[in-house]
């Protein structure tokens, strides 16, 4: 699969890269960041590597996960502020770089990401976090996901474990607004 640049009014997605290492690195290390996704914990240099010029175009070659870095549009070297990935079977999941939180980028990223998934004939998008992620939450609530309840992880987490998890779903043609259904403390 050849990777896809997507844009939006304040980013660009790309393949993140060998440039990307030492921000990688850096966002990494944030204690939330590495609660709420399966990242090697610690997390080194070679782990940064190993993901941007090992697992990335892999992925993207085999068409197992297409995964982009979100940057600042118009920006020269634009820096990579977050990630954003959707697995062959239609999971997405993402994060943002702790300095860069809170701006809605994550939510201008996911909106042009489900775009472009639906775009290529795909029925189905899926999305899960840990129970109490509520930021992730309401990231995926307010894209239009359907809250489906709480169960074991799909994936298993650094430990082997499937700890309890929150899942939803997203099928073309729906409308990309929140839906009910959302435990209350991620409505707010
Ligand atoms: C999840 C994440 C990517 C969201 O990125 P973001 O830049 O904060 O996204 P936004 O600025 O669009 O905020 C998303 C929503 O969460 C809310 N939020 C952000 N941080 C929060 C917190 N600590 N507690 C409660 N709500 C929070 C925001 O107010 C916003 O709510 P709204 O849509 O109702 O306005 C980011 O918090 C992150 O990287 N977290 C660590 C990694 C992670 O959890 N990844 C997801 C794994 S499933």
């Amino acid at each position: 699969m050849t990777p896809v640049v997507l844009r939006t009014p304040r980013l660009v997605l790309d393949q993140p890269g060998e440039g990307d290492v030492e921000s990688v690195l850096e966002y990494c290390q944030d204690p939330t960041l590495q609660r709420y996704t399966t990242i090697p914990v610690p997390y080194g240099r070679e782990d940064a590597e190993t993901f941007l010029l090992d697992l990335v175009p892999r992925w993207w070659e085999q068409g197992t996960e297409q995964t982009w870095a979100i940057r600042p549009a118009d920006v020269p070297d634009a820096p990579l502020l977050g990630v954003i990935g959707v697995r062959s079977h239609g999971e997405v999941g993402y994060w943002m770089g702790a300095p860069h939180r809170g701006n809605g980028y994550l939510g201008e990223a996911l909106e042009v990401v489900i775009d472009h998934w639906f775009g290529a004939g795909n029925e189905r998008m899926t999305w899960s976090c840990l129970v109490g992620n509520i930021a992730s939450a309401r990231t995926a609530r307010r894209a239009g996901f359907h809250f489906l309840g709480s169960g074991p992880a799909k994936i298993a987490h650094r430990d082997g474990s499937r700890p309890d998890s929150w899942h939803a779903e997203l099928f073309a043609g729906e409308p990309r607004e929140p839906q009910p259904g959302w435990p209350a403390e991620v409505v707010g």
